[in-house]
């Protein structure tokens, strides 16, 4: 009987060009009285299909499209919105102005909460449902634009258990329109299908895919007003949704790999800037751009999947402690590169890599090289007013196995850039006390 299992090569020396074509051997392995399948780690590009629906208006006076992207649909309007930050900021009046000349008939959803909640989409689906709504206008974040989403695909949803439709219905659902106006930079909700619902009472945090927007308008100066902690937050986010993919198997995919380099360094330059001049249209605008590209999977089409483990061990701890998703990330990924590293030395030319073009740095050591890459980011969240400990957002080990379980379940991190099972999510959540 023949077993199989994976090994790497370690030889990074080789052309790219050897190691795309030589890259599965069979080989026995007469100790072991059995074949061992050779996967060298380099494997050359996949197959992948681009499908983004989205129409993006981006820049300063976009909302000048705003009635049209809606009348489309028709006049009769449901505006999702947060805590508030779009009234402080003239946003919210400058929308009813267009809606009320423009004669739309507007019911309003407000109060969607950062990790929004299973409860916001069932009262939005049933505003929409007593209200007739045509279409859909989401204004603010990540968390209200996933909010808004579900609540388009939940007015369709024939079951009476919204969240059995965020855990177990698949695939995009037929939907009503809608349409987004951006105030962060941060998650790409603007332009991408998928959404990420809470349910405090089960403590899960869920990604599901529900509909793209129709229209997103994207406007830079919207951004202004955001804190220091929810720009950097934010920041961290958008340069997650990047590292996750960029750590793949995968080298040969040269242009996912450029465009991935260029969205870190812009947002390694322009946070800054952000956070000293808040007003920045440049440094704003950059983040923007960002952002929205960035999990929008274009970073990483061709590219081996690799199971974006940050992202689920995140999510493990925003459902437990209701924390700032960006800040979960930038907290785990030093501290999972670090435990990846040791774990599976193979794939350390990634990490030389992030290194080199990533932060610029250089030298012969290439071990030196990786842990080097991965210090400096870990500096470069803090230098930026991250809190880089689970101790500083009081989070101890009281979850830890609870979360891990949850975040490798049906060994959802069996195929990760370096697998991992619960024992080494433990192990990591642990290193980030
Ligand atoms: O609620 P309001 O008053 O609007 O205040 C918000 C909120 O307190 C504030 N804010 C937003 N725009 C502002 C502003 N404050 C001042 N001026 C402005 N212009 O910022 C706070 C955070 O808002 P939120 O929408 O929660 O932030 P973000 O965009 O980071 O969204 C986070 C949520 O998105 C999910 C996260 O898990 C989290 O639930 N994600 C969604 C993804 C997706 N759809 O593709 C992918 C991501 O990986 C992520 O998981
Ligand atoms: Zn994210």
């Amino acid at each position: 009987m023949f077993r199989c299992r994976k090994r790497s090569n370690g030889n990074h020396s080789k052309s790219l060009y050897e190691r795309i074509f030589s890259n599965c051997a069979i080989q026995t392995n007469a100790k072991e009285q059995h074949a061992i399948l050779i996967v060298k780690e380099v494997t050359s590009m996949l197959n992948y299909t681009h499908d983004i629906p989205t129409k993006v208006y981006f820049g300063k006076g976009a909302i000048t499209h705003l009635e049209e992207a809606l009348r489309q649909f028709g006049t009769n309007v449901l505006l999702g919105y947060g805590g508030g930050s779009i009234k402080k900021i003239g946003l919210y009046d400058e929308i009813m102005k267009i809606l009320n000349d423009g004669g739309f008939r507007v019911t309003e959803l407000s109060g969607i909460e950062p990790n929004p909640r299973i409860e916001s989409v069932a009262k939005g689906v049933e505003l929409c449902k007593e209200n007739k709504i045509d279409v859909v206008l989401a204004v603010g974040g990540g968390s209200t634009i996933d909010c808004c989403k579900a609540i388009c695909s939940g007015y369709y949803y024939e079951g009476d258990d919204l969240w059995y439709m965020v855990k177990h219905v698949k695939g995009p659902k037929k939907s009503l329109p809608l349409v987004d106006i951006l105030t962060i930079s941060a998650t790409g909700s603007d332009f991408d299908g998928g959404g990420v619902i809470t349910n405090l009472e089960t403590n899960e945090k869920l990604g599901a895919s529900f509909t793209y927007p129709s229209v997103s308008i994207l406007d830079p100066t919207y951004t202004f007003s955001v804190s220091a902690y929810q720009t950097a937050a934010g920041s961290a986010d958008i340069m997650s949704h990047i590292m996750e993919g960029y750590f793949s198997r995968t080298e040969d995919s040269e242009l996912a790999d450029g465009i991935a380099e260029t969205i870190l360094k812009t947002v390694i330059r322009n946070l800054p800037i952000a956070l000293k001049e808040p007003d920045n249209y440049s440094a704003r605008a950059n983040l923007m751009h960002c952002e929205s590209v960035a999990c929008s999977g274009i970073p990483e089409y061709g590219k081996q999947s690799t199971g974006w483990p940050c992202h689920a061990m995140e999510h493990e701890l925003s459902a437990y402690y209701d924390i700032t998703h960006g800040v979960g990330l930038a907290i785990l990924t030093p501290r999972w590169m670090r435990y990846i590293l040791k774990k599976d030395p193979s794939c350390e030319w990634r990490f030389v890599r992030f290194a080199k073009n990533v932060w610029g740095l250089e030298g012969n050591d290439e071990h030196e090289l990786a842990l080097s890459g991965i210090a400096i980011l870990e500096k470069f969240f803090k230098d930026n007013g991250i809190p880089m400990t689970l101790g500083e957002l009081n989070i101890d080990e009281t979850h830890f196995r609870a979360m891990a379980d949850h975040a490798c379940e049906g060994g959802r991190l069996a195929n990760a850039f370096v697998p991992l099972e619960s024992d080494d999510v433990v192990e990591i959540y642990k290193d980030c006390l």
